[in-house]
């Protein structure tokens, strides 16, 4: 009942207001089912890139929002909880990364999306998990990489591209934690399943994965393969999606070591509920605001990948 009454106002209200919901596949089912686009973050960058809307409502964390309001600096960016953080982000302060690369004058600064605006505007080329290995492959053999935040999806595409990029120390607290023990336990109960993972989890977790790919790539994966069963290492939310795209399949979430906690799921992404995001487009708070300087350099390597994956991504 109180679902209705924030389903038919946020209806009214995005079209009086000329506005567009984005929402990524780790959103709740119901923030998914309302939002006019649900993507990985590159979609989500791609869609921002291009929309009309007057004002974008991001539903997603904040990195995303920032990525919307560094494409779109006249536009309003709005994000239905401004504490939607993000882990992986966060363990890479913008003054450690600079006195980091500061080190390596020649080397090219590749940075995972999941980063603040700060961190975007130091580096040269902004990656997600879709175009990563790609785009790190088009890059001169020779050329010296640094690449971070996220030193799983980083240690992954030197094994796949045979680069040896100096990695960031850092980690997502979600995809850290699945339990390799129970991911296998899971595989004997079910041996005919296959077992896909996201690259930002541990490298003990993708070698005994079938296929590695982005939130977005798993679900066409998963909705193409012959198979009809899943274990699924990555945020639980995703599995809304790939239940919609192949209703017939089975997909089981796997469980993080510690089983007295949900973190399978992304604690910051879950903040977002219908309830605010009603709130957020009826008072058009909280905003994204980034400093125009910051916002003048991040824009450089997002507008780049952007470039880059419409070459590289058919
Ligand atoms: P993708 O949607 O790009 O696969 O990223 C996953 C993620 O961690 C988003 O926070
Ligand atoms: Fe960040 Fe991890 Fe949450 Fe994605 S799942 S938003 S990387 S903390």
């Amino acid at each position: 009942m109180e679902n209705e009454f924030f389903i038919s106002q946020i209806n009214s209200l995005r079209l009086s207001k000329n506005a567009v919901i984005m929402a990524h596949y780790y959103q709740i089912p119901e923030i998914q089912d309302i939002a006019d686009f649900v993507g990985d973050s590159l979609a989500l960058a791609q869609e921002a890139e291009k929309t009309t809307a007057d004002i974008i409502v991001l539903c997603g964390v904040h990195f995303m929002g920032e990525t919307a309001k560094i494409l779109n600096p006249q536009k309003k960016v709005i994000i239905p909880d401004a504490n939607a953080g993000c882990s992986l982000a966060e363990s890479c302060p913008a003054h450690e990364f600079k006195k980091f690369i500061k080190q390596y004058p020649d080397y090219k600064v590749v940075t995972y999306v999941n980063t603040t605006a700060a961190v975007k505007a130091l580096s040269d080329i902004t990656v997600t998990s879709t175009n990563a290995k790609k785009i790190i492959e088009s890059l001169p053999q020779d050329e010296k990489i640094i690449f971070g935040p996220d030193k799983n999806l980083g240690d992954y595409i030197n094994s796949q591209t045979g680069r040896q990029m100096l990695l960031w120390d850092g980690a997502c607290h979600v995809h850290e934690q699945f339990s390799l023990e129970k991911l296998l336990k899971l595989k004997s109960q079910f041996p005919n399943a296959e077992i896909i993972a996201h690259p930002e989890c541990k490298k003990p977790v993708l070698m005994v994965a079938d296929f590695i790919g982005s939130t977005a790539a798993l679900l066409n994966y998963s909705a193409k393969s012959k198979k009809n069963t899943f274990i699924v290492a990555t945020e639980s939310g995703i599995l809304h999606q790939m239940q919609k795209k192949s209703p017939d399949k089975t997909f089981i979430p796997v469980p993080p070591d510690d089983s007295t906690c949900a973190c399978n799921e992304c604690n910051f992404m879950r903040l977002n509920t219908l309830k605010k995001l009603y709130e957020c487009l009826r008072t058009e708070k909280p905003e994204i605001i980034i400093d125009e300087a910051i916002r003048a350099k991040a824009v450089k390597p997002i507008k780049r990948m952007l470039k880059m994956s419409a070459k590289l991504i058919k």
